[in-house]
């Protein structure tokens, strides 16, 4: 999930440090870990992917024009592409709240940690009331803040896929991979529009201040920037117990999928990492600060047997676990599909369609100074197949962006990713070498 900030991003600081690494060549993990600084750790935990059902697959016989300006690429005579709105495939963990464990997604997109109250209203697009059913969450929180409730304050937070939710603030502890995190600040939620996937309870914000959304008052209708007020999201309170940096490895793989805290998780090999830092942005024309986890990339190149192209600057892009898909600007996204064999062909809301056996471009982002692919794993999602009478249909892993590029899981699959938020704020990227090891 990205937390919806469009309209007040205003500026991306645009300096690019193209940093020159020389290439070693066969240093063991230990090696590597050791050069990077980063420890091992036993606080880690299994992450458990979930697909979309079928129903959740909103897909349709594409007609006619595309409501958003992209080309449409037709692949042939009667061919007929397919309109491919995915539903979010979501990594989740169990973290501990309350005297119980929930299932939470863990999202380095938003700041806001969040469980779904037992008393919570359930919303429609339009906010009209349903069934607490209609939103089918899973087990949701019954009492109160154990750690006290925050009066005359509340959050509100909209994520980018449309979904919003407002809850009251207090503290509880939370319990992430066997670490007992004292008195975080988190919401449980009184009213929602959302849907979830019948499994889990809530949100486990990874993100930093800058990304929180709490507000004085209690009528969200009268929030307003100046009524904000940000507070210690997990990454900052945890600094307590732990080194201030949590790191993912996901995997499109059962069992290969974790997420660790002040450290790497131990059953994950990798080559040499690429460093960058995470850059400040500004919000409706305040001081720079740090709110996504934004990295600015090098360059970036896509090529097949038969051609290639590179972008030498590309725009920023946010690093996020709790989005699916990549999602790049429309030129880029649309001479990435093309150059599927056959081309991937674009079906409405962002997203492009390609034949499941069709053989995906390399496309590398380069960061730090060094060349990082997304594994071609990642480019056509197996799970999202159609059946047509031109043969089976999937959803591309690059897709067009509403304003800001986002590396998803379908970029971080099969990498170790470092979110390091200590004085050094800074990413690391190392592809994963386990995958046969185990
Ligand atoms: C929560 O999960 C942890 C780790 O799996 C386990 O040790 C603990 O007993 C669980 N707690 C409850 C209340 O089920
Ligand atoms: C939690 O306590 C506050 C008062 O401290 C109250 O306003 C609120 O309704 C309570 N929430 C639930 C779910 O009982
Ligand atoms: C706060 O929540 C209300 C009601 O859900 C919504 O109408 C409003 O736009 C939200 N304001 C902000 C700043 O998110
Ligand atoms: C993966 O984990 C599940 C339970 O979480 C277990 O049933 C299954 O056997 C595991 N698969 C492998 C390949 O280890
Ligand atoms: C990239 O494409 C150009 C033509 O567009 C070609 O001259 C060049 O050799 C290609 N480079 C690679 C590495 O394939």
């Amino acid at each position: 999930m990205t937390r919806y900030a469009l309209q007040r991003l205003l500026s991306w600081l645009m300096i690019q440090v193209v940093l020159t690494a020389p290439l070693k060549d066969s240093l063991t993990t230990r090696d590597i870990l050791a050069e990077e600084s980063l420890v091992v750790t036993d606080t880690y935990f299994p992450l458990s992917r979930i697909p979309p059902t079928r129903d959740d697959l909103q897909t349709s016989r594409f007609q006619g024009q595309t409501e958003d300006g992209l080309q449409v690429r037709q692949t042939g005579p009667g061919t007929a592409p397919l309109r491919a709105i995915p539903k979010q495939t979501q990594y989740l963990m169990s973290v501990g709240i309350g005297g119980r464990n929930w299932s939470m997604i863990p999202d380095s997109g938003s700041a806001d940690t969040w469980l779904m109250s037992s008393t919570f209203q359930c919303l429609d697009r339009s906010h009209n009331q349903q069934d607490q059913i209609a939103c089918n969450f899973g087990p949701s929180f019954t009492g109160n803040f154990s750690g006290g409730r925050i009066a005359d304050e509340h959050m509100n937070i909209s994520y980018g896929g449309g979904d919003s939710l407002n809850g009251d603030m207090g503290y509880e502890d939370i319990t992430v991979a066997g670490i007992t995190i004292p008195k975080q600040q988190m919401s449980l939620v009184t009213s929602a529009s959302i849907r979830g996937n019948g499994i889990f309870s809530g949100i486990l914000g990874l993100g930093m201040r800058g990304l929180t959304t709490s507000y004085t008052g209690s009528n969200p209708a009268n929030d307003s920037p100046a009524t904000a007020k940000e507070y210690a999201p997990l990454v900052e309170t945890m600094s307590k117990k732990i080194a201030p940096l949590f790191s993912v490895a996901m995997s499109r793989d059962d069992n290969r999928s974790f997420i660790s805290f002040g450290g790497v998780p131990p059953n994950v090999t990798t080559g040499e990492f690429a460093t960058t830092p995470i850059r400040q942005m500004s919000m409706n024309g305040g001081p720079k600060h740090y709110i996504y986890y934004g990295i600015m990339p090098d360059n970036m190149k896509v090529s097949n047997t038969e051609a290639n192209q590179t972008w030498p600057r590309p725009v920023g892009m946010l690093v996020d676990t709790g989005t699916t898909l990549n999602y790049f600007p429309a030129d880029v996204a649309q001479a990435i599909n093309d150059l599927f064999v056959p081309p991937a062909v674009y079906g409405g809301e962002g997203t492009f369609a390609v034949r499941c056996d069709a053989v995906p471009p390399r496309v590398e982002i380069g960061i730090g100074g060094k060349a990082i692919p997304i594994n071609p794993s990642n480019l056509i999602l197996p799970e999202t197949k159609q059946s047509t009478p031109d043969g089976d249909y999937c959803i591309s892993g690059v897709a067009a962006n509403a304003g800001l590029s986002i590396l998803g899981d379908a970029f971080l699959e099969e990498l170790l990713v470092v979110f390091d938020v200590s004085d050094k704020k800074q990413m690391k990227f190392a592809q994963r070498t386990d995958k046969t090891a185990q």
